[in-house]
């Protein structure tokens, strides 16, 4: 849990009872939990002021198998393997809770750590772009692409037909790696093409038809200024921080382009909706058409490890604990 905001050392391991699982509910004991970008924005103080307070246990998706239901669910989930999202608490635990809605059986040959790693951040890459109305030969730029999120929107822009992927990443290394996930520009963080020899932030020219940006932070509205006439610019992340308040302003600079700015989150997609892309997109995975990206498997216990290297930013798709 964590005893104070702000760096790793404040997350503490506690013994608490084993959680009951309420009416709709199922416990699982985890075999795989998801380290996200939002549990560092979260353990940071971040989002301090959207109620999430110290004391919090953090983790928002687990795989394993279930251990108990609770009142008016079917028995037949016990024992099963599955995946699920606990609601942005209690994922980094022994045994975690959460609503059966919220629960996806998992395809043979998917193996948990891959389950956590793409099960919260698929269905938002998906529906990031949906919400942009990308349509095949546009060009896209995934800022922050490094992580889950990112690495989804890659392949999928590219699959989906792109005229162009670009990507802002902090090294060429992590940059080839990108592009064999199907990026054809590397940028750097600040947006400037580097290290890659050809195409990059001055000569890409034209700008980008949709911006699915990741990082948010005090660069942002550089970025709204790479967006081509029509353009849609998708903010799904801030682990760069919070931009800076008055970013419209640059928007309304470019009155005549007919920009768009949306902020996009997979909260307000339907249980329903999420849950049909994400089995979709799970047995894509099992058959190796989409590609999941485990940065390491790290004792539940490690979990503080976990979170420096995220602050460091070392890690390159997701880091998985295990209890
Ligand atoms: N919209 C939604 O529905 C939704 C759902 C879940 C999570 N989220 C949000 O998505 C974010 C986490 O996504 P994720 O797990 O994919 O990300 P992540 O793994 O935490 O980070 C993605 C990449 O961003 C780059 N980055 C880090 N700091 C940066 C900085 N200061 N400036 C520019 N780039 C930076 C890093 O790559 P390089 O070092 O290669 O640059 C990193 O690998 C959080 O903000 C979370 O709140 C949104």
């Amino acid at each position: 849990m964590i005893r104070e905001f702000g760096k790793p050392e404040g997350l503490e391991v506690v013994d608490l009872p084993v959680p009951v699982p309420g009416p709709g509910e199922v416990r699982i004991a985890p075999e795989a939990i998801g380290v996200g970008g939002v549990d560092a924005v979260i353990r940071r103080g971040t989002v301090a002021g959207h109620g999430f307070q110290e004391g919090h246990l953090l983790g928002s998706e687990v795989a394993g198998r279930v251990t108990a239901v609770g009142e008016g669910v079917i028995a037949s989930w016990e024992g099963r393997r599955v995946w699920a999202f606990t609601g942005l608490s209690g994922g980094y635990a022994e045994e975690a809770v959460a609503a059966v809605d919220n629960v996806l059986p998992l395809p043979d040959g998917l193996t948990g750590a891959d389950a956590v790693t793409l099960g919260g951040s698929g269905v938002v890459a998906h529906f990031a772009l949906a919400r942009a109305h990308f349509a095949p030969g546009e060009s896209v730029l995934v800022r922050g692409a490094a992580g889950s999120i990112g690495i989804t929107a890659v392949q999928l822009a590219a699959r989906g037909g792109a005229g162009a992927v670009a990507v802002t990443t902090s090294s060429a290394e992590r940059g080839a790696r990108l592009r064999e996930l199907g990026a054809t520009h590397i940028l750097d963080r600040a947006g400037e093409g580097e290290g890659d020899g050809e195409g990059g932030g001055k000569d890409r020219g034209e700008g980008f038809d949709v911006i699915v940006d990741i990082a948010g932070g005090p660069r942002l509205p550089h970025f709204l200024d790479m967006l081509r006439p029509n353009g849609r610019f998708l903010a799904v992340g801030i682990v760069a921080g919070q931009p800076p308040a008055d970013f419209g302003a640059r928007l309304l600079d470019r009155f005549r382009s007919s920009l768009s700015f949306a902020t996009f989150s997979a909260d307000t997609v339907p249980g329903p909706d999420q849950q049909a892309v994400r089995s979709a997109q799970f047995a894509e995975a099992a058959r190796g058409e989409l590609r999941t990206v485990v940065h390491e498997v790290l004792p539940l216990d490690r979990a503080a490890e976990a979170h420096r290297a995220m602050d460091a930013g070392t890690v390159f798709g997701r880091i998985v604990l295990a209890p």
